[in-house]
């Protein structure tokens, strides 16, 4: 969004163009980076000869690239040595346990599928991806997708759970569309006496390698499979009403169209304690360009799946008895909505 308020530099006069212009290449320096291993490859700190040897470039462009890398935060200089700046420490050092190695992979995928906005624009429906797949292709790209997934919850949970503060010593949190569990397992390592039901696909749920969870917390947790989309009996049905403190849904109402969002919602809110809380944590359509990119992202890769706006989903929980307590943004970009029964 030119001119938002989000960022003024990066969006304001003559440079507002440059930068959309050539953001691409801000990506191509980081993934070609992380290609090469160079993260990995700086280890202790190393000169700028001694790493292009290491990681295959030629010595003098090499290390233009290098410099480039310190312009970026990617890298930092001392005593004629190259190390790694936080950033990079954190993120993309393969033996940082926040490494976001999953998170490249999936996003080298979606740069490609991105080169589709066009026909998906001209046809108004996915294109991208929508060619049957064996099961065997089918799970590893389910496999590459919730790592991605997981990799970023683990650093959105702290966000979130810093930012809601849970006083209740004990009770039931149901997270739908749980993905890894990386957001209920941050949970009860915060909340000892609590309990997590997580509900997913039912092939989600039934390949254990897609939620690897902590062993310390199996024995307060339950997986439970279904589709959420429909109104089959399922395992969902023996979730008693009403017997849940804390609902969360996290970043699954964007996965599909307002009619099938708003049933998801109806179906969350009949689990919700009288007196508990039912969490909306997503990218919200006024999230700036950051939530104007994930709408896109959604309308390239999903088959009707959109950014939804505040107001928009007060209104749907408007429906299901639910009034808005809380609206809070997180520090790296996503929204969190708190409801309570009206
Ligand atoms: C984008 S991921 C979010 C994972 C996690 N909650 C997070 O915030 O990182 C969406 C999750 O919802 C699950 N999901 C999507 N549609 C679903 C449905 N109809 N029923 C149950 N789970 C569903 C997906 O399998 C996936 O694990």
């Amino acid at each position: 969004m030119i001119g938002s308020a989000d960022d003024p530099c990066l969006f304001q006069g003559f440079a507002a163009f440059t930068n959309l212009l050539t953001g691409y290449r801000l990506t191509e320096a980081l993934l070609t980076a992380d290609e090469a291993g160079l993260f990995a490859a700086v280890g202790e700190g190393r000169s700028g000869s001694e790493l292009c040897a290491r990681v295959g470039w030629d010595p003098a462009y090499g290390e233009r690239f290098l410099r480039c890398l310190c312009t970026l935060g990617l890298l930092r200089t001392q005593g004629g040595r190259y190390l790694l700046s936080d950033v990079a420490a954190t993120y993309l050092d393969p033996a940082s346990p926040r490494y976001q190695g999953r998170t490249l992979a999936f996003e080298r995928r979606l740069r490609c599928s991105w080169q589709q906005l066009g026909p998906t624009l001209a046809g108004g429906r996915r294109v991208v991806g929508t060619e049957d797949k064996d099961p065997d292709t089918l799970r590893r790209a389910f496999a590459a997708y919730l790592g991605a997934m997981d990799e970023a919850a683990r650093i959105r949970a702290v966000e979130l759970w810093d930012a809601l503060s849970v006083a209740e010593p004990a009770g039931t949190l149901l997270d739908l569309g749980a993905g890894s569990g990386a957001f209920a397992a941050a949970f009860l390592d915060r909340h000892p006496d609590w309990r997590a039901i997580l509900c997913d696909l039912p092939e989600v749920v039934a390949d254990a390698g897609l939620h690897p969870l902590p062993p310390q917390l199996t024995g307060r947790v339950r997986w439970c499979g279904c589709n959420l989309l429909t109104e089959a009996p399922s395992p969902f049905d023996d979730i008693a009403d009403r017997s849940c403190d804390l609902v969360l849904l996290s970043n699954i109402v964007h996965c599909q169209a307002k009619e099938e969002s708003a049933r998801l919602l109806a179906k969350a809110a009949s689990k919700l304690a009288e007196d508990g809380l039912l969490l909306i944590h997503d990218f919200f359509t006024e999230t700036g360009w950051r939530g104007g990119l994930y709408d896109l992202h959604m309308m390239i890769n999903t088959y009707n799946g959109r950014t939804y706006s505040r107001s928009e989903l007060i209104a749907m929980a408007g429906d299901c008895g639910l009034e808005a307590r809380r609206d809070l943004r997180m520090p790296s970009g996503s929204g969190l909505l708190v409801f309570g029964n009206g």
